[in-house]
């Protein structure tokens, strides 16, 4: 099948999210709610993941990425976090011919030494199998927390400036940006937090440090492409001012 591009797809005009970033919060109420166990939540979680990214596109919405682990959620039990790590290689393994076709570039931020080197395997290979794409990239965040992320691009910058490959007084902001997992990326425009929780839990704080947030109370599970499209409508009417004055 040929890979989709982003000319084949027709987007909406008005001001647009070009970078949406989700925390994907309320499996495990959804799934408690039913009298179910947390991971069943979790693989409901996985196919909502599948119909949000490929809304995305026709939504105008070019760089997606989702918190799927954070760095404290090994404190999760035992059982959890194996369901969890097996979901993420299976959604990799199933969606990986999907996803090439759909044109999705697939990335991962986050600390990698610490997972399976099976799932760091695979992880490794569909990066490189998708990065041809272009319609949407896709970024999953695993392992990943935001203060362990900044320091270990501080350790980056600061080996860098031992080593004599970066001077000391250009150790500012872009040297440091630049040594994030997410250094090619942009930042994103709005993230949005599913289950009615009002905290951003270590998830892009350097990235989204002008972004919009959209809480919402509905719990990821039940989270449909109507539900982003909603949220996006609201952000085409919000004024962004990065700081600035009010035209
Ligand atoms: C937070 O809900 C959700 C997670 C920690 C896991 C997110 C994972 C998925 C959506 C699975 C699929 C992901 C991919 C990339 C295939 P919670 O468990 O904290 O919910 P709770 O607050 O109701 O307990």
């Amino acid at each position: 099948m040929a890979r989709k591009k982003a000319s084949d797809v027709a987007v909406p005009s008005g001001p647009q999210a070009n970078h949406v970033a989700i925390i994907m919060d309320g499996n495990g109420r959804w799934a408690t709610n039913r009298g179910w166990p947390r991971l069943v939540g979790h693989r409901r979680g996985a196919e909502r993941v599948r119909e949000i990214v490929q809304a995305c596109p026709s939504l105008g919405v070019r760089w997606l990425t989702i918190y799927a682990f954070s760095t404290e959620n090994w404190k999760r039990s035992t059982e959890e976090v194996i369901g969890l790590m097996s979901l993420f290689g299976r959604y990799i393994e199933k969606e990986a011919d999907k996803l090439s076709a759909q044109g999705v570039r697939l990335r991962f931020i986050g600390g990698r030494a610490r997972l399976e080197p099976r799932l760091q395997d695979l992880m490794a290979a569909i990066e490189v199998r998708t990065a041809p794409n272009t319609l949407l990239n896709l970024t999953v965040a695993i392992n990943y927390g935001g203060r362990d992320e900044l320091a270990r691009a501080a350790v980056r910058m600061a080996g860098d400036v031992a080593a004599g490959r970066l001077a000391l007084e250009d150790a500012g902001e872009a040297a440091l940006a630049a040594r994030l997992d997410t250094a090619d990326m942009p930042d994103p425009d709005l993230v949005i937090r599913t289950s009615g929780e009002m905290r951003t839990s270590n998830f892009l704080p350097w990235q989204a440090a002008y972004a919009e947030y959209e809480f919402t109370p509905t719990l990821w599970p039940d989270f449909t492409r109507d539900n982003l499209a909603a949220i996006l409508d609201r952000f085409a009417g919000r004024e962004r001012r990065f700081g600035g004055a009010k035209a």
